[in-house]
């Protein structure tokens, strides 16, 4: 991984931010990408929140993205935890952002009406679309949404119909991603900055999830097949159909690497789920190890 930049304040405060205002919430919104729910998940918000033992309204949102299969297996999945409800959404359906109020209602009874308001607060990493989800749920713009991770800045509380309130909280990242494949996948999905990682490398390993999980999408795409490729390989051929050609001669593989990630982030190769349940449990069973960390990585989301 190069090296780059990493603001290790900013990430501490936004963990101290959500800390502080976790006191004063009953249910926790978490905001994760349905292509990538096991990267997505903030482990820091896991851990927070059974401090303070709050429910978690686990969303796996962009469901409009992912393979609908693996999306009902991380709901399964999810929905065997104890104190977490979890749904896939697309923030950009308003029938699915109508139906939070009430979910996150289920998970603390006990609150409602103007003494005892329902406090929710939403969080989860840069770019999985809490800037979008807030403003869906308001019915009104009320931050800034973008494609680049740590456009949402500030934390802010709005009251959200009749007894509930909303804090908005900044993408929140953790201090250190244990797995290549999880930061490979982030990086994939725009969740970590773009100077992070080289996108040749980041799309190389997305090709390598593709070429096993969807190599008919793939072949439907590029008009090619996808038997015997691997990742490498992969972004050749897409450099050689596509005309990426360097300057001076050779393919230019750094294009053909973004048109395959613009191609899986904007969804047009089809909808794809990055990991299932099966496949991050066997990630974890296999030990591996590698770190992307403060020092090697810029996590510059915070
Ligand atoms: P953040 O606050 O968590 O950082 O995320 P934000 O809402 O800014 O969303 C990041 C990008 O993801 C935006 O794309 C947004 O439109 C898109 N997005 C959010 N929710 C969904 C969803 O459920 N489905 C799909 N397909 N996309 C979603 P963008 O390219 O920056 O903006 P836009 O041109 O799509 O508006």
């Amino acid at each position: 991984m190069p090296a780059v930049q990493w603001f290790p304040g900013h990430m501490n405060a936004a963990r101290r931010a959500f800390a502080k205002a976790l006191a004063v919430t009953d249910v926790v919104i978490e905001v994760t990408d349905a292509r990538l729910p096991g990267a997505s998940s903030n482990p820091m918000i896991e851990e927070l929140r059974h401090f303070r033992n709050r429910p978690c309204l686990k969303l796996l949102n962009k469901a409009d993205l992912a393979d609908s299969d693996a999306t009902r297996a991380w709901i399964a999945y999810y929905s065997a935890q104890p104190n977490v409800l979890a749904v896939a959404v697309s923030a950009k359906n308003p029938a699915d952002i109508g139906r939070i109020p009430a979910l996150a209602q289920q998970l603390a009874p006990h609150r409602s009406g103007a003494e005892k308001p329902l406090r929710m607060i939403l969080a989860g990493i840069p770019n999985v679309g809490k800037s979008t989800l807030m403003n869906a749920l308001l019915k009104r713009r009320v931050a800034q949404v973008g494609d680049e991770p740590a456009v949402t800045k500030s934390q802010q509380t709005l009251d959200l119909g009749p007894g509930m309130t909303l804090t908005d909280t900044p993408g929140l990242m953790w201090p250190k991603i244990e797995h290549d494949t999880d930061g490979f996948m982030l990086a994939a999905s725009h969740a970590i900055g773009r100077n992070a990682v080289a996108d040749e490398e980041v799309a190389i390993n997305l090709g390598i999830i593709l070429l096993a999980r969807y190599p008919a999408l793939v072949e439907t795409r590029y008009k090619f097949s996808a038997a015997g490729l691997d990742g490498e390989s992969l972004l050749e051929l897409i450099a050689q159909r596509r005309g990426c050609m360097r300057k001076g001669g050779g393919l230019d593989l750094e294009k053909a690497a973004n048109i395959l990630l613009n191609d899986y982030r904007a969804g047009t190769l089809g909808r794809i789920t990055l990991e299932t349940p099966e496949s991050r449990r066997g990630m974890l069973q296999s030990g591996t190890n590698n770190a992307l960390s403060a020092e090697s990585g810029d996590l510059s989301a915070c």
